[in-house]
């Protein structure tokens, strides 16, 4: 398709109850973008000029998929023939079709979908009312999700102690997260174990921090001390303090990952982040479940980053998932 790919409009999918904490966001970045329409996890802007396909790569937390906006219909072959038409106009085959809709208080991708390869064009037909299918066109890449709505069609393993495997999964689908069974991830706030869980059954070994019990589905990977970690792998080491009282010691070597799920503020969190860092400088990957008073905070995002990058990370990204609440992924890469 030719790069003069335009239309007035695009649209964001996100999370029911995010709408205002997008409309800030925006703001915040001062794209010039303004609110044109919106209804519960879908939210259309308008600018003064046209938007082309790259005004979609724009980074935005509370949006899971930017479209450009190919109007609305009111049946979803409507919608699916608007996409087609739009890929005629300009020559090009659009090879699939994805569908998102607003079910039982949520924005979901309609499992069964294929997945896109980048480079590809989407079309996605969003469903927001029982006559309301609106018709989004975006190319696939690296910053895109590869799931319509964001959520990934998880169902959460029946043996997890809690709701925050779901976070590990699905960041990990949505930044198509590559773990090896050399990774060994420390995690502050681990306990019960979600999301040691989910790592263990990757394969890959963690230290978990937490004052609190963990499960005995996760206690069965334990090992005693952080040097036993021959005897069994993948494993857990459970250092059971407070984040503040870890040292050098407690994590040995090669720890690549930093992840936290503590009820913290952001400022705690990065604070332990940054020291955890200097201990173990072989921390290649940092993915940080933030916690908000309110999702508003998110125009705060610069500051977070910006501490990040004085840690020498490069790659970031602030996401809000399908499964958090008042909650972002924060992702940094080296
Ligand atoms: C939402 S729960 C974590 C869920 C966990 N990640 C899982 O996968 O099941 C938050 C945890 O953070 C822990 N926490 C809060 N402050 C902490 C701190 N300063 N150091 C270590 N853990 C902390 C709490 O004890 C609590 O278990």
């Amino acid at each position: 398709m030719s790069a003069d790919f335009q239309s007035t409009y695009l649209f964001a999918l996100a999370n029911p109850g995010s709408e205002k904490a997008l409309k800030l966001e925006v703001e915040t970045m001062r794209l010039g973008w303004r609110l044109s329409y919106q209804r519960r996890g879908f939210v259309t802007f308008k600018a003064d000029a046209a938007f082309g396909i790259s005004a979609l790569d724009t980074p935005l937390a509370c949006a899971r998929r930017l479209c450009l906006s190919l109007g609305k219909a009111a049946t979803r072959e409507g919608a699916i023939d608007l996409i087609h038409q739009a890929g005629a106009d300009h020559g090009v085959d659009i090879p699939l079709i994805q569908q998102a809709r607003y079910f039982e208080r949520k924005m979901e991708g309609i499992p069964g979908d294929p997945l896109p390869i980048t480079g590809q064009w989407v079309g996605t037909v969003v469903e927001v009312g029982e006559t309301e299918f609106w018709a989004g066109l975006h190319r696939h890449g690296p910053s895109h999700s590869a799931y319509p709505a964001g959520d990934s069609g998880l169902v959460m393993s029946a043996d997890s102690p809690s709701r925050a495997w779901l976070k590990l999964e699905e960041a990990a689908r949505f930044f198509d997260l590559d773990f090896t069974p050399e990774d060994i991830v420390v995690e502050l706030g681990c306990a019960p174990g979600g999301v040691v869980l989910a790592l263990l059954n990757r394969g890959v070994s963690v230290i978990g921090v937490d004052p609190a019990k963990m499960a005995d589905v996760v206690m069965k990977s334990a090992i005693a001390t952080r040097d036993a970690e021959s005897v069994r792998e993948p494993w857990f080491y459970h250092c059971r303090k407070p984040a503040a009282l870890v040292s050098k010691r407690d994590l040995g070597k090669d720890v690549t990952w930093f992840m936290s799920d503590m009820n913290q503020s952001p400022e705690v969190v990065l604070k332990e982040c940054a020291r955890f860092c200097r201990m173990t400088p072989s921390i290649r990957g940092v993915l940080i479940t933030l916690k908000l008073t309110e999702i508003t905070q998110v125009a705060e995002k610069s500051a977070w980053f910006e501490t990040l990058r004085e840690m020498g990370f490069e790659t970031i990204r602030l996401q809000q998932l399908a499964v958090h609440h008042k909650e972002f992924a924060l992702l940094a890469l080296r």
